[in-house]
C-alpha cells in the first residue's frame, strides 16, 4: 500500500484523462499527481476488450510498483474493460473507474431524453447496457458510439471548422429533442463548447471528472491516505507511451485549457 507522501496515479489512453486530472487537482491541490497517457496505443475505444484490459492491468501493476497511493482510470473504455477485474485484484488500493454520468443526468431530467456519447467499446460493453437498464422507465437514455472524435483531442484540434463538421454531422439526428448529453469518454470535456454550440444553448452537459474526482478523494480519506499540510502545493508528473514533445506540450495546454 502507497505512503501518504505518493503520488496519485491518473492514467488514461492518451490526454483525455487530463478533463479528470483537472477536477482532481482543483479538490486535492496539495496532492502529487503521477499523469500517464498511453497514446501510443490510442484509441481504445476500438480496439477489442482483452486488448483494453490487458493494457489497463500493466500499467496498474506499474503504478503499483511505482508505490501509487492511489489510481484513478480516467477513461470510460479502460474501465468498462477492466475496473472489475482490478478491484479483485487490488481489494486494498484506493482504486476508481471513471463512467458515464447517466445518474446525474437523469435525477436532474427525469422522463427526459439523454444521449450518452461515448467511444465504441463504451457503447458496447456491459456496464453500460446494465446503466441504461437501471434508469430504464425513468429516462430515455440513447447510447451514441462516436468513433474518430477522441482523435481530434488527441491532436490538439479542439477548435476548428473541422470538429465542428464532424459533430454537426453526428449529432444532426438529435437537435432539437434532447434534454442533456452525457460525455462519456475523457477527451469530450474538451468539445464541450462545440457540442453545445451544435445542439443549442437548452441542453445541458453532463460528464464524470467531478464526481470521479470526489469519489478518490474519499477513498483516500478513508484509507488515511490524504496529504494533511494545508500549505502543501502538489507536484503533477507527465508521461506517456508517446514521448513526443508536441504530446506534452498539448498535456500542459489541456490541463490549462
Ligand atoms: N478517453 C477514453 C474514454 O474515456 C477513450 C478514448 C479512446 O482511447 O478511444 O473512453
Amino acid at each position: 500500500m502507497g505512503q501518504i507522501d505518493a503520488p496519485i496515479a491518473v492514467f488514461d489512453s492518451g490526454l483525455g484523462g487530463v478533463s479528470v486530472l483537472r477536477e482532481m487537482r482543483k479538490i486535492m491541490p496539495g496532492e502529487d499527481f503521477y499523469y500517464y497517457g498511453d497514446s501510443l496505443n490510442a484509441p481504445y475505444g476500438t480496439k477489442t476488450l482483452y486488448e483494453v484490459r490487458k493494457l489497463t492491468i500493466a500499467h496498474t501493476r506499474d503504478f503499483i510498483e511505482m508505490g501509487a497511493k492511489g489510481v484513478v482510470v480516467a477513461c470510460n473504455t479502460a474501465t468498462s474493460a477492466a475496473v472489475r477485474t482490478l478491484r479483485e485484484m487490488y481489494p486494498q488500493l484506493p482504486l476508481v473507474g471513471i463512467e458515464p454520468a447517466v445518474k446525474p443526468a437523469v435525477e436532474a431530467f427525469p422522463h427526459g431524453r439523454i444521449l450518452v456519447m461515448a467511444t465504441p467499446m463504451t457503447i458496447r460493453e456491459e456496464k453500460l447496457h446494465k446503466l441504461i437498464e437501471r434508469f430504464a422507465g425513468e429516462a430515455e437514455v440513447i447510447p451514441l458510439a462516436c468513433p474518430g472524435l477522441m482523435d481530434f483531442v488527441e491532436a490538439g484540434n479542439i477548435d476548428s471548422p473541422e470538429i465542428y463538421g464532424f459533430l454537426r454531422d453526428i449529432l444532426h439526428p438529435y437537435k432539437g429533442n434532447l434534454d442533456a448529453v452525457v460525455l462519456g469518454c475523457t477527451h469530450y470535456p474538451f468539445v464541450q463548447k462545440t457540442i453545445q454550440e451544435v445542439l443549442g444553448e437548452k441542453v445541458q452537459i453532463f460528464d464524470g471528472g467531478e464526481g470521479t474526482a470526489k469519489e478518490i478523494k474519499r477513498r483516500l480519506s478513508v484509507a488515511g491516505l490524504l496529504q494533511n499540510n494545508a500549505q502543501r502545493k502538489g507536484e503533477i508528473i507527465y508521461k506517456n507511451s508517446d514521448n513526443s514533445q508536441e504530446k506534452e506540450a498539448l498535456f500542459w495546454k489541456l490541463l490549462n485549457y
